[in-house]
């Protein structure tokens, strides 16, 4: 199977894996552009391996953003593996980052990528994440939430620390003990330099009171994200392939039944939307719908077997 990157010349730092192409006209593409100028080092990561990762980040429908960011950090890393062998100073930058948004905009996906795409490129050792919250973190007496923060810290070395609704630290004030939560992680950022990468994940509202509520905070997470809630574009298109993924397929009146109930459910006030999370559901649960229905069913066909109807979505 060949297989080429290409750019878009609408959005050159937009990545596409195209498998079973034929060899095309020359044009420079972006795989051109990301080989290594030279032999490459024993300590250069895995080429291969990184793509996989970028097609990862590719299927993934909108966050264009996040999608930027991740190209720039991977233009850093191999400029500044060419700038090493030119002699050049190439500093590492301070890779912890702050992840905004509202639930299932991506953000624990994300940051599974992250890990994977650091490890590739030889940042980190495994590019696991560990994924806590602060119940994790927080202690009932003086020194228990010290000690539970940095078993944390110690399983993630290699990898990446992910905190879930991080703000939430900061909530009792200064008596809390999700402040000593807080004080270990800015320790461990420091005895463990470049060993994790700390990513902290929560509403957009919350987690700006919550770096401004702490003056250390803000210089020590240069990089902050937003997840934007999803278009109901977005929204059917993440349908269509979660269904896809899993060999179903959407008929023309399941979506448009979709699309219907999912702006009604966006637009309601006073009810978080969970975004991606609310479609996954929805999905999972016609699929089982549409399993009740086929039941009744002597002999379904393959394409009874795929096909979501309007009647498996109970909305
Ligand atoms: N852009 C996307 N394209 C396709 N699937 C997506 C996308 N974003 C999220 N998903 C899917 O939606 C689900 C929820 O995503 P995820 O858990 O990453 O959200 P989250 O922002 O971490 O949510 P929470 O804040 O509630 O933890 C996952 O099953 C994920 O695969
Ligand atoms: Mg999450």
């Amino acid at each position: 199977m060949s297989r080429e990157v290409v750019t878009e010349k609408s959005a050159p730092h937009r990545i596409q894996v195209v498998l079973n192409r034929e060899p095309a006209a020359k044009k420079q593409t972006l795989y051109d552009s990301m080989k290594p100028l030279e032999e490459p080092s024993e300590e250069s990561y895995t080429h291969s391996h990184y793509l996989q990762v970028i097609k990862e980040l590719d299927h993934l429908v909108g966050l264009k953003n996040v999608k930027d960011f991740i190209y720039e950090i991977y233009a850093l890393l191999q400029i500044n593996q060419y700038r090493r062998k030119a002699g050049l100073k190439a500093e590492s930058q301070v890779l912890h980052m702050i992840f905004k948004g509202n639930p299932g905009t991506g953000k624990t996906t994300v940051a599974r990528i992250v890990g994977k795409l650091l490890k590739e490129m030889g940042v980190l050792d495994k590019g696991h994440l560990i994924e806590v919250e602060r119940a994790d973190l927080v202690g009932e007496y003086i020194g228990h939430t010290a000690q539970k923060t940095r078993e944390h810290v110690k399983k993630a070395l290699g990898g990446i620390l992910f905190i879930d609704e991080a703000y939430s630290l900061a909530r009792g004030g200064d008596k809390d003990f999700g402040k000593e939560a807080i004080d270990t992680l800015v320790k461990a950022m420091e005895d463990h330099k470049n060993e994790f990468v700390l990513i902290l994940a929560g509403y957009s509202e919350e987690m700006e009171y919550f770096i401004q509520s702490n003056p250390g905070l803000p210089s020590r997470f240069p990089i902050q994200l937003e997840f934007a809630d999803y278009t109901i574009e977005e929204l059917i298109e993440i349908a269509r392939l979660m269904a896809e993924e899993k060999d179903y397929r959407l008929s023309r009146q399941a979506i448009e039944r979709l699309k219907r109930h999912l702006l009604k459910e966006m637009n309601q006030p006073f009810r978080s939307f969970s975004n991606a999370r609310y479609v996954r559901n929805l999905i999972e649960q016609s699929i089982r719908y549409q399993a009740v229905r086929l039941m009744k069913k002597p002999s379904p066909t393959r394409d009874d077997l795929m096909l979501i109807g309007p009647q498996d979505l109970r909305l």
